[in-house]
């Protein structure tokens, strides 16, 4: 019995893998170009190892005959991307095909590959929105869909891609209230929602106190932003922020303290409608490690008083763009 089971087993197990060379064949089936011709010549259905895994076929990693990633970045491919045809790839973690012409949608069988981590479809040609099958990934670490020519608001459930470090959007031409869905990534690291349409205003607070702390790098410039940064409850307590870019909204209102953020490197503010003066604590012992400030484009005025001399040290490195605002700076070192 046990070892009919088994046989079985083995069977279910053989018949699988080859499924997943099916679907490789098809994925290679469609590609219409292939400049370098690594995918044309090295994918070779009778080119297979004991195991019933791709021998040698560029781009592909397989344990015991099933696909596990696909990495085909850099390469001129021109395809309609179809997602019916990669689903049954039931142990695939990395799918990254990123920098080719990769067209068509992102289809709702996206959803039915639970086993990916990692999902780089950047700088091709997709069109659509995030369908919001997508959500139910929640082995996702990684989704990068930036430079594509996708459109719409983001699926509302976002809450399920819990283990999502790494999100980037950028340079598309997606939409929606900001806030939505930033108020869904607890515990994100790196957000790039950059030269999009998103509207709202900034107004992170109690509710998002996952992703206050664990956020590292936040970009958000390029976009339909407005109101105050941070109107009510001031500026967060950010425990990792290093990066911060908001440049080119229409936020209004000062600028904020930017106290208690001890690990921002960058912060950059420029072509909003900002006004008032900066404030003091913004150079002062707490934000030693900031390198770049850029607040030009605003209508921010005053002077700046640096109280302490190791500021003054830390100047010559300084990169601060101040274009067209109004403002001085007093060296005050007692
Ligand atoms: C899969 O993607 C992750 C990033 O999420 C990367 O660190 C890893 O090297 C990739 N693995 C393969 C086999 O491509
Ligand atoms: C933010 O995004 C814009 C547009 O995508 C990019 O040019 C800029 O370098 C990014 N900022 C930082 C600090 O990485
Ligand atoms: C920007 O957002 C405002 C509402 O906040 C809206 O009226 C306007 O049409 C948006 N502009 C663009 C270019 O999307």
């Amino acid at each position: 019995m046990q070892s009919i089971c088994f046989v079985l087993l083995l069977l279910v197990e053989i018949t699988v893998g080859k499924l997943d060379i099916k679907a490789l064949v098809e994925l290679k089936k469609g590609i219409q170009k292939d400049p370098s011709g690594k995918v044309l010549i090295s994918w070779d259905p009778k080119s297979l190892a004991s195991d019933g895994c791709p021998e040698d076929w560029f781009g592909i990693g397989c344990i015991d005959g099933r696909v596990t990633s696909i990495t085909l970045n850099d390469l001129g491919l021109v395809r309609e991307f179809h997602f019916p045809a990669v689903a049954g790839l039931q142990m695939l973690h990395n799918l990254s095909i990123s920098n080719n012409q990769f067209s068509g949608i992102i289809s709702k069988e996206v959803g039915l590959i639970e086993s990916l981590e990692s999902l780089d479809l950047s700088r091709n040609l997709f069109t659509g929105s995030i369908p919001s099958q997508l959500t139910s990934l929640k082995n996702l670490a990684l989704l990068s869909l930036s430079s594509n020519n996708m459109d719409g608001e983001i699926p509302s459930d976002f809450t399920g891609l819990e283990l999502l470090k790494y999100l980037d959007l950028h340079s598309n031409d997606f939409s929606g209230d900001v806030m939505g869905l930033l108020a869904q990534l607890g515990g994100v690291m790196y957000v790039d929602l950059s030269n999009n349409d998103f509207s709202g205003s900034l107004d992170l607070g109690i509710g998002t106190s996952d992703f206050i702390s664990s956020i590292q790098y936040l970009n958000i410039s390029h976009n339909n932003l407005t109101g105050e940064l941070f109107p009510h409850d001031g500026m967060p307590y950010f425990d990792s922020l290093e990066v911060f870019d908001a440049n080119n909204n229409h936020f209004v209102g000062n600028v904020p303290s930017f106290t208690f953020i001890v690990s921002l490197r960058v912060i950059k503010l420029s072509d909003n409608q900002l006004s008032g003066s900066l404030p003091q604590g913004l150079l002062q012992e707490s934000s030693m490690v900031l390198s770049e400030l850029d607040l030009s484009l605003n209508q921010i005025e005053g002077m700046l008083v640096l109280r302490h001399c190791y500021s003054y040290n830390v100047l010559p490195e300084f990169n601060g763009v101040f274009g067209q605002t109004i403002f001085r700076f007093i060296f005050d070192c007692v």
